[in-house]
Parts: structure tokens; C-alpha cells; sequence
């Protein structure tokens, strides 16, 4: 830890503001799970699962654990769960792996920078790895360990398969069936640590768990020791759930770090981090505090080196979105643009929020944030509906409605999704309050507070920019686990009638 007390010596020298000794949890107060981790040098990358929301898995970039960013961009793809990274330091190649539900294969890109391009490489026709691990062993040989969905928990099974070096699937076997005492897993992440090869599962099944499975062989086992490593271990974010499912990475020292997730609904799952030991058995360890309880807070694993914050204001100067965006369901690409301000045309004509396509939406940042849009609406036809939205597969929003000539906001709540018989809109929502508007021109804002278990939203608006009005009432979020994504806050445009109207958004600003 010599450049780490050096570093921090350093700032202190150099700035009368004492930097904080320890950091807090959550790390990122936003919707982040299926954690994977890598380091390349002295950079971390950290990469998730964004399921139906397009353009595909997010990778964040560190480089002290704590602080991130999401400059790293995005993997194109649709619809991913648990996915895997990799770099492959013998070619300069990152590894993005990850199966899609919907189609049941296997798809594999690589880049040779994190910011791409990423291209696909390889498309695994027979195999959905599930929850996913990917290794490249020292020889370059690349392993996969992963799962299957099972219902009956106690038949949970992991598989290890061993790709081509055309990345197909060349062999592949189950190398651990789960027992009673462990019960459900899932997650892999595959590591081999002094040349010893491990799988890292999470354990839902027996509270909120962790376990490591540790070979005395080769990469298909014998696994024949495990450990585990959580069980119930605190609440190191207030009214969370005990933090599971992760991954690991070390320092350039060589000391090992894990980043888990809570459930905090309506908000998502957010990433908390601690430090990992490991014991003579060759098994890891979470250090707690107070017995056995994760950490809330923790000395800062390395210096801290500031990124761009994830309170800012966006402007959208173009040519392109940033990778902090992502729309609900796949875009209509002839249908928007980004030029001194986002252009929404209408893309589809329906009164159900839920199915209009070109949504853009942004993870909602903790505990409290205000999100506030500026919108010229101006080019909106007859029965366009255009605003700002708190959604998940329940929505409230604040939004200008044309009818003829006649323009009004209107806050609307109760708009809901139904997951029973596939996912179908039983409420397009009903008018709360509004107001007639003129001039063309508005500011929308929605007040958020996602710092519990009870997430609820306020709308207000402004003609001036500077002074709000608060209009209907708390919009309340739904706070059940149902569809695993967290609430966000959408910008949307669409037609009930005809196509053709159009707005432009001037500004998206989170403040916090
Ligand atoms: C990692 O650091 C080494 C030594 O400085 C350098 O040669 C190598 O290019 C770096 N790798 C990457 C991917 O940046
Ligand atoms: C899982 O299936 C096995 C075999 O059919 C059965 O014995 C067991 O009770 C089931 N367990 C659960 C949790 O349903
Ligand atoms: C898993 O269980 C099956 C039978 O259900 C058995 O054939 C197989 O050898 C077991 N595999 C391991 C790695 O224990
Ligand atoms: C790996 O081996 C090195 C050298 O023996 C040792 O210092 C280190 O603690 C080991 N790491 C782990 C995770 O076992
Ligand atoms: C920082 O964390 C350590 C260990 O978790 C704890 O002992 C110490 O009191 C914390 N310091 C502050 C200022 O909170
Ligand atoms: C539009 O305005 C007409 C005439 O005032 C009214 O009858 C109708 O209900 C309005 N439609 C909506 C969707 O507000
Ligand atoms: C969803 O639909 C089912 C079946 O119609 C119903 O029992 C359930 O209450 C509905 N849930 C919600 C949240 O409306
Ligand atoms: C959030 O919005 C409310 C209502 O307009 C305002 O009173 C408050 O100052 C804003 N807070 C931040 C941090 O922007």
C-alpha cells in the first residue's frame, strides 16, 4: 500500500481540503447489478446488466474502486443478464460474453480498446450460458462457467465449457451439482489465483449468500472444496438487502477487493464494495466489521482519482449520446438526433406510454436527485404527448398534451404494467392535474427520492428556468422486485393520432 499512502500524502500537500478516509456505500448510488470486474494495469472496468433497455451492458471505468465513470461506453447488444469481461493481456483484447434470453445463444464480442469497436466474433448457436464466467487461462485457452435455470432450486448445477479457438463451444460438462446445505446458486465468475482455479457463485438460496468453489485439478474440477463467504452479513446500506452476487478483483498490490449488490426497490441494486483476505485453506473472506456485518463505510482502497460526476448537466451538443442513456426498447434511429439538443420525433402512434418507442431513459441517481429537462415543444401536433417520466412497469410523469390547439400540462400517474399473461398495459394512466401552457418553451422537473424502500417522485415545472411550480401530486413508485431493473427517469415523445410532431429537448440536468 506504499503508492496508495504516497498518493494520499501527496493530495494533502497539495490542497488544504483533508481528502475523506474511508468511502461509503453504496459506491455508485444507482441501479448496477451483475457486477463484473477486471483490472488492466492500473484501470478497473466494472460491467452490468441493463436486460431490456437498449443499446446493451454497461461498462463503468475506475481507477480506485470508488469512484466511477461510464466514459468506458457501451457493448451493442439487446436484452443481456449476468455477462462477462475479460481482457487478454497476450493480444490487447477485451472479452465481452453474455447470453440473450430471448434468443437462448451465446454471443461473444471483443475490442481492442474498452471504447470500442466492439465486434461480434461469435455467436454460440446451442448454448445459453447462463449467468456467465469467462476465463482466459494462461495459455489462452478460454473456459466458460455458467448455469442453466432451474426452478427446483436443489437441482441447481454448474457447467464449465471449454471454447475453440474459433470461440464455439468444444467441450462442456457440469462440474458441480449444488446439496441441500448450499441450495440454489447461480452467478459464476471464474478465476485462477496462483494456479489454482475457482468459481465464485452467488447463493440466493441461504439468505443472501456468497460461496467459492475451489478445484484440486484443472479448470473442469475436481471442485471438491467450498466455502462460504456471506450469509446474512448486515446491511451496509440503511433499509437495503445483506449484499450477494459480485465479483472480484485485486490491486496492483496485491491485495483483493469485492464488489456486491443490495436490493434496495423501487431504486434497483447497488454496487457495495469491501475488502477481501484470504485465509491458509486458499479461501477468501470478507472483512467485517462488528462480527459479521458488511462495512458501511471503509478506508479508500487506493487513492482517489476524481471522475466526471454523475450529477451534471447535459446540453446535448451532439453528434451522439452519452453512454449514461439508454432508451426503452430498441430505437427508432430515423427518428431522433442529437444537435444542439435531443430531436424526438414521434416514432409510434399509441396512448400506452409502455409501448411508445424512443424513450430515453438515465438510472436514477440516490438517495435524492432532481432530474430537469428544458423542452422546446413548439413542433408538437395534435394528440402528441411529450415529457418527463418516473418508470419502471409503473410510470407517473409530467407531460404537455396537444389537443387541437390547445396545449396543456398535465401530471399523470397510475400508468401500469402487468406482468401476469406476458407484460401488458392494464392502465395507460390517468390525468392527476394540468394546466394550459403557452409559449413554447418549459422546464419539467422530477424530484426524486429513492433513499428507502418507498421511492416517490414530485413534478413541477417552470416557464423561467428559475422558479418551480409543483404540480399534482407525489407520484409513489412501486417497490417490488418484479422484472429486476430499477426506476428511472425517461424523456418521452409520442403520437396518439399521426405522426410527424416533434420536440427538442435543450437540457437534461441531474442535481443531487
Ligand atoms: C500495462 O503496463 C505495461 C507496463 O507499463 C505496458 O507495457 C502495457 O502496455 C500496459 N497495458 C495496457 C493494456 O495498457
Ligand atoms: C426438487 O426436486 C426433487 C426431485 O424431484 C425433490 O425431491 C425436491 O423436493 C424438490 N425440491 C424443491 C425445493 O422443490
Ligand atoms: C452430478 O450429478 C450427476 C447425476 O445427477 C452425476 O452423473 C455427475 O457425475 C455429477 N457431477 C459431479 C461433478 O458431481
Ligand atoms: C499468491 O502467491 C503470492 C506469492 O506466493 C502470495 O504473496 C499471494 O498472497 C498469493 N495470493 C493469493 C490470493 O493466494
Ligand atoms: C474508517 O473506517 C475504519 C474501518 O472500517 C474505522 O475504524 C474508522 O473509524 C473510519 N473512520 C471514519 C472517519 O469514519
Ligand atoms: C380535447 O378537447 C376536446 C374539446 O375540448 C375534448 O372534448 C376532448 O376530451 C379533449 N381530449 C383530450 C384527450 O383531452
Ligand atoms: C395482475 O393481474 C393479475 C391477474 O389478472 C391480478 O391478480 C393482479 O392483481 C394484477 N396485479 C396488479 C399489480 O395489478
Ligand atoms: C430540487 O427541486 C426542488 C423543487 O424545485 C428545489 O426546491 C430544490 O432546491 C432542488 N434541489 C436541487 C439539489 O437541485
Amino acid at each position: 500500500m506504499m503508492r496508495a499512502l504516497l498518493g494520499l500524502n501527496f493530495a494533502f500537500l497539495l490542497s488544504d481540503v483533508a481528502l475523506a478516509e474511508n468511502f461509503s456505500q453504496p459506491i455508485i448510488w444507482q441501479d448496477l447489478a451483475d457486477t463484473d470486474l477486471i483490472r488492466v494495469n492500473d484501470t478497473y472496468y466494472y460491467s452490468g446488466s441493463n436486460m431490456h433497455f437498449s443499446p446493451g451492458a454497461e461498462i463503468l471505468r475506475s481507477y480506485d474502486l470508488v469512484n466511477w465513470d461510464l466514459q468506458g461506453g457501451n457493448v451493442y447488444n439487446k436484452g443481456i443478464y449476468a455477462s462477462s469481461l475479460r481482457f487478454h493481456e497476450a493480444t490487447g483484447t477485451f472479452y465481452w460474453i453474455g447470453c440473450i434470453q430471448g434468443t437462448g445463444k451465446t454471443y461473444i464480442y471483443t475490442a481492442p480498446n474498452i471504447e470500442g469497436p466492439w465486434t461480434q466474433t461469435s455467436i454460440i448457436q446451442n448454448y445459453c450460458y447462463y449467468d456467465d464466467g469467462l476465463l482466459i487461462d494462461d495459455d489462452g485457452t478460454m473456459y466458460v462457467s455458467y448455469g442453466k435455470w432451474v426452478a427446483n432450486g436443489t437441482q441447481a448445477k454448474i457447467w464449465v465449457a471449454e471454447l475453440t479457438s474459433d470461440l464455439q463451444n468444444k467441450q462442456s460438462q457440469v462440474v458441480f451439482n449444488t446439496t441441500e446445505e448450499i441450495g440454489y446458486v447461480e452467478g459464476s465468475r471464474f478465476y485462477k489465483i496462483n494456479g489454482t482455479y475457482y468459481i465464485w457463485l452467488t447463493n440466493p438460496g441461504v439468505g443472501n449468500g456468497q460461496i467459492m468453489l475451489k478445484s484440486s485439478g484443472g479448470p473442469f474440477g475436481p471442485y471438491d472444496s467450498w466455502h462460504r463467504v456471506l450469509e446474512n452479513n448486515g446491511q451496509p446500506v440503511h433499509g437495503g438487502s445483506s449484499p450477494y452476487q459480485g465479483a472480484i478483483v485485486d490491486t496492483p498490490e496485491g491485495k483483493w477487493w469485492y464488489i456486491a449488490f443490495v436490493n434496495l426497490w423501487p431504486g434497483g441494486r447497488l454496487p457495495v464494495l469491501a475488502p477481501i483476505t484470504w485465509d491458509w485453506t486458499g479461501m477468501p473472506n470478507v472483512q467485517f466489521v462488528n462480527g459479521d456485518d458488511w462495512g458501511s463505510t471503509y478506508p479508500y482502497p487506493l487513492p482517489q482519482v476524481p471522475v466526471t460526476p454523475i450529477s451534471k448537466l447535459d446540453r446535448f451538443s451532439g453528434p451522439t449520446l452519452g453512454p449514461q442513456y439508454e432508451w426503452n426498447h430498441n430505437p427508432d434511429d430515423i427518428k431522433w438526433s442529437v444537435k444542439d439538443g435531443l430531436h424526438l420525433e414521434t416514432a409510434t402512434i399509441t396512448d400506452d406510454f409502455f409501448s411508445a418507442q424512443n424513450t430515453l431513459s438515465h438510472r436514477i441517481l440516490g438517495p435524492h436527485s432532481n432530474a430537469t429537462i428544458n423542452v422546446d415543444y413548439s413542433s408538437m401536433i395534435d394528440g402528441d404527448r411529450a415529457g418527463l417520466v418516473v418508470f419502471r412497469y409503473d410510470a407517473g410523469w409530467l407531460g404537455i398534451t396537444k389537443n387541437g390547439t390547445v396545449t396543456t400540462l398535465q401530471m399523470v400517474d397510475y400508468a401500469i404494467m402487468n406482468s401476469t399473461g406476458g407484460w401488458h398495459t392494464t392502465n395507460t394512466g390517468s390525468v392527476v392535474d394540468s394546466v394550459e401552457v403557452h409559449g413554447g418553451s418549459i422546464w419539467l422537473r422530477t424530484s426524486c427520492d429513492i433513499s428507502g424502500s418507498s421511492g416517490s417522485a414530485k413534478f413541477s415545472y417552470s416557464t423561467d428556468g428559475k422558479s418551480y411550480i409543483q404540480l399534482g401530486h407525489t407520484h409513489v413508485m412501486d417497490n417490488s422486485q418484479l422484472f429486476f431493473v430499477g426506476a428511472r427517469y425517461g424523456i418521452f415523445n409520442f403520437a396518439t393520432k399521426q405522426l410527424g410532431g416533434s420536440v427538442v429537448v435543450k437540457s437534461f440536468e441531474i442535481s443531487a
